[in-house]
């Protein structure tokens, strides 16, 4: 007898969402350590809508981090399919990778990565800075984004001044910065208390009911898992 899944899964089925803007098929990715092949992820299968809001669950080691690497552009898979927002991205070349990356996918990580010495303005204005936006533009873009996730009154002040919820905040307003069709997050709230995980997911799922954002959130946390519109489970790197 298996045992239980600690998270329901697939509870509400699909959102009767748009067209699907990431369609995952027969993924694989092995790596090679020493001349020995680890496989990794074995067969991915899997579409997201917009306006979805999908949570990735699966024991430590079961490749949910590779897999999220892969959607986002960041990492190539060893075969198989992966279109993202109607292009088969496996045969391009890293220049048009990065572009397609820049202007479509928004990341937020568990550690936060955010720029140290640098104000929560600053921080939240580098993919505007890298997309070539005027100084005056992404200065009222930021402020208006740091504003929306409640850090209006901590425009100046740097990571180490503020607390991890506030500091996932700043990067989750770095991450929406170039209002991405996708929002890829890797345990968002795996280092946050439950009153911040809450928030960063109320923030998470307003862009999906809001904008349209297809959402993709790895984690731990059956509260957050509960909330997403679906789960897809890897278990030893396989989907179902
Ligand atoms: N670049 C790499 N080279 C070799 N092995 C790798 C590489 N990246 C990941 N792996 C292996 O792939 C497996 C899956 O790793 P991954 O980080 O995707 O797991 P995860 O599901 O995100 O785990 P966790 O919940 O602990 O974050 C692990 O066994 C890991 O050692
Ligand atoms: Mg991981």
């Amino acid at each position: 007898m298996t045992a239980e899944a600690p998270y329901p899964v697939a509870v509400r089925g699909p959102r009767a969402a748009g067209p699907p803007l990431l369609q995952v098929q027969g993924l694989t990715r092995h790596f090679m350590v020493s001349g020995a092949r680890i496989d990794v992820l074995h067969d991915c299968t899997f579409d997201v809508a917009r306006g979805e809001v999908v949570a990735i669950v699966g024991q430590s080691g079961s490749g949910k981090s590779t897999l999220l690497n892969v959607l986002g552009l960041l990492d190539k898979p060893s075969s198989g399919s992966y279109v993202f927002d109607g292009v088969e991205t496996t045969p391009l070349r890293e220049g048009r990778r990065s572009r397609l990356r820049g202007d479509g996918i928004g990341f937020v990580f568990q550690q936060f990565h955010l720029l140290e010495r640098r104000s929560a303005l600053a921080n939240v204005s580098v993919p505007m800075v890298l997309a070539g936006v005027p100084v005056l533009r992404r200065r009222s873009r930021s402020k208006e984004l740091l504003e929306s996730v409640g850090l209006g009154h901590r425009l100046n002040s740097q990571p180490h001044q503020l607390s991890g919820g506030e500091q996932q905040r700043v990067a989750l307003a770095r991450a929406l910065s170039r209002e991405p069709a996708l929002i890829l997050a890797d345990e968002p709230t795996g280092a946050l208390d439950a009153t911040s995980s809450t928030m960063i997911m109320d923030q998470l799922i307003d862009q999906s009911r809001v904008r349209d954002a297809a959402v993709v959130v790895v984690t731990h946390d059956p509260k957050v898992a509960e909330r997403a519109d679906r789960v897809v489970e890897l278990v030893e790197g396989r989907t179902r």
